[in-house]
């Protein structure tokens, strides 16, 4: 393949991009999403404090334009994301206990309903885990441990069409706390029959020329609980060539790795726009690492 998605392609894989409602108005940026992404997520549009800014009222203006572009150019769409300590509609604030816990089940039938059959992918629960590998401490948390498995069971009734995902960043490294903890509630939630159907690994990865350690045995293992992953996020700073071949050969050597997707374009499109993370440059054209993935997508 020539292109990013063409390689991916080639392996039933998919290679998607983030972008704002802000570059539906910049050329330079949907003449490479059009040419090399057949996956697309929205930054922020479709995130709670984005999508219900009142009690029941929701906004899926700019959610809608990003998934209309989309859809209008062949790519499929990832939902991010319907349950997260951050974003959070400002009436959350006020709530706790089961009243913050029905917010969060209307919240997610709502935008869920106006999303059914459309998306390929929902980040059902955003970054729910500490360090160590215990919960994270927020108001959802102090609903009850339950808050994310009934999260996904809102969710697989809401929209049964689609792919249910568990989404996290530092959860790369095996012998992480973090990972740990993620690997011990997706391992919980198939003995029990939670619906989940993915693990998306954010892929935020900073400087040095290596992979954290064990990144494929990491991917593989929580496939063999039987969920598909996905590496949902990437960015590395200064572009480190070993580190983007490294993880996209990661990816392909895992079969249930369905896809990459990286956290915008062009290093202008960054929220770590300074440490020059992505695979385009400010004048979009394609960096060393862009070359280092699309070597490594093609000889998988
Ligand atoms: O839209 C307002 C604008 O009106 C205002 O003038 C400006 C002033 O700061 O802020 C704008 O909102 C910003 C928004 O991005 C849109 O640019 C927010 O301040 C800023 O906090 C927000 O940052 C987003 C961040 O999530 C918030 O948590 C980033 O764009 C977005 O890339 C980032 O994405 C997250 C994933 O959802 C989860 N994983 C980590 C990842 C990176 O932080």
């Amino acid at each position: 393949g020539t292109t990013l998605k063409a390689a991916a392609e080639r392996s039933g894989r998919y290679f998607g991009a983030a972008m704002g409602a802000d570059r539906l108005s910049d050329s330079g940026f949907l003449t490479i999403a059009n040419r090399e992404f057949d996956m697309m997520t929205a930054v922020n549009e479709m995130k709670p404090d984005a999508t219900e800014p009142q009690r029941g009222q929701f906004n899926f203006t700019n959610g809608d334009r990003i998934y209309n572009w989309a859809v209008q150019h062949g790519m499929r769409v990832r939902g991010h994301t319907l349950a997260w300590h951050a974003q959070q509609p400002w009436f959350w604030g006020s709530l706790s206990g089961s009243a913050l816990r029905q917010a969060m089940i209307d919240h997610i039938n709502g935008v869920m309903g106006h999303y059914k059959g459309k998306l390929a992918y929902w980040d059902v629960v955003n970054e729910a885990f500490a360090e160590d590998g215990s919960r994270r401490n927020s108001n959802l948390q102090q609903t009850g441990n339950d808050w994310i498995e009934v999260a996904f069971r809102t969710a697989r009734n809401a929209d049964p069409s689609v792919k249910l995902c568990y989404n996290d960043y530092n959860i790369e490294n095996w012998s992480y706390g973090k990972t740990q903890g993620v690997y011990r509630m997706i391992q919980d939630f198939k003995s029990r029959g939670v619906p989940i159907d993915c693990v998306g690994l954010q892929t935020h990865f900073t400087g040095g020329s290596s992979l954290p350690s064990n990144f494929q045995t990491t991917l593989s293992s929580f496939a063999a609980l039987g969920v598909d992953v996905a590496l949902t996020e990437v960015d590395v700073t200064n572009s480190s060539t070993t580190q983007y071949a490294g993880l996209t050969q990661a990816c392909m050597n895992v079969p249930r790795c369905v896809g990459i997707t990286t956290w915008g374009i062009r290093d202008s499109d960054s929220w770590r726009g300074s440490e020059n993370p992505l695979l385009f440059d400010r004048n979009s054209n394609p960096k060393p690492a862009y070359t280092s993935v699309l070597n490594a997508l093609n000889a998988a």
